[in-house]
């Protein structure tokens, strides 16, 4: 990417009172900016989802990074001071060139094989995640570098197969959605997995369905240490909001907008207007 397409610059200081942009193909991130606002009250935040083009995990590629980059310019053009890609499917397969052409903090998501080790004891871990996340490249390293280190734990991944699109239907607990849970959560279970790695961020608001599924596995959800990282980045560009008491929040979509804030309101138990964007596909 050519020097003069960058839409900031590194020796430009970063302005405490700005807010966070958060990006997922939808609903899914609100699991990931609930625990960056619990962890970090005094920010403000803007919440982009892409629902006019989920889901991500089965689009090509290009598609998936057409998209994330078109949402980080936009989001740098409202003035946000870092971005937190809340997507397991965007981060591994766009981060790289998010990073490479934008210079605020990216902070992004990843499943969380790595505090699966310390959580299992049967030594098999199920992996859920999207198509798209699980052929990554950059989910064959990670799963490289953790085997590395504990050998002798297998990783059995599964495609949480229709998950995404009832958590965008706001369908957390339905007969129908249940049924999906079980039938992907039981194989694993059959297999020995303890611990169960929710490594898309619309699945923790499945997380009650798939602990009555597997009552005694261990879940993992990375969101509060993805909030815990934000927090890191944010700090040591010195750029925290001591201000105030409690930030902002504003939602923007592709999708429909009274929709989002009827599923904000229940997902978030926060009422928000949210408002509707047209960035071209
Ligand atoms: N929430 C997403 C993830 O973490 C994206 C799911 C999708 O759009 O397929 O992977």
């Amino acid at each position: 990417m050519a020097g003069e397409d960058r839409q900031d610059s590194r020796h430009r200081r970063l302005n405490p009172s700005a807010p966070i942009g958060v990006f997922d193909s939808g609903v899914g991130g609100l699991s990931v900016l609930r625990a960056a606002r619990a962890a970090l009250p005094r920010e403000s935040f803007i919440y982009f989802a892409d629902s006019g083009h989920a889901p991500y995990g089965d689009k090509p590629d290009d598609y998936v990074t057409k998209r994330s980059e078109r949402i980080g310019a936009w989001l740098i053009e409202q003035g946000v001071k870092a971005i937190v890609v809340a997507c397991n499917t965007a981060t591994a397969v766009a981060v790289q060139a998010l990073r490479a052409r934008f210079t605020l903090p990216i902070v992004g998501v990843e499943p969380g094989l790595k505090p699966a080790i310390g959580a299992t004891k049967s030594g098999n871990v199920g992996v859920l995640a999207t198509a798209r996340t699980l052929a990554s490249e950059r989910y064959a390293a990670l799963l490289a570098r953790v085997k590395s280190d504990a050998p002798n734990i297998a990783f059995m991944d599964r495609i949480g197969e229709g998950w995404v699109e009832a958590v965008e239907r706001g369908e957390f607990e339905s007969p129908q959605a249940i049924d999906m849970v079980v039938r992907v959560v039981t194989p694993l279970l059959a297999a020995g997995c303890d611990t169960l790695v929710l490594g898309c961020t619309h699945y923790p608001f499945l997380a009650p369905a798939i602990q009555s599924a597997a009552p005694r596995a261990t879940i993992i959800d990375t969101a509060p240490a993805i909030a815990r990282e934000l927090m890191r980045r944010i700090r040591s560009e010195a750029a925290l909001n001591a201000a105030g008491t409690r930030g902002s929040l504003r939602i923007a979509t592709t999708g429909d907008a009274a929709r989002m804030s009827a599923l904000v309101a229940t997902m978030l138990r926060e009422e928000t207007t949210s408002q509707k964007i047209e960035t071209a596909a």
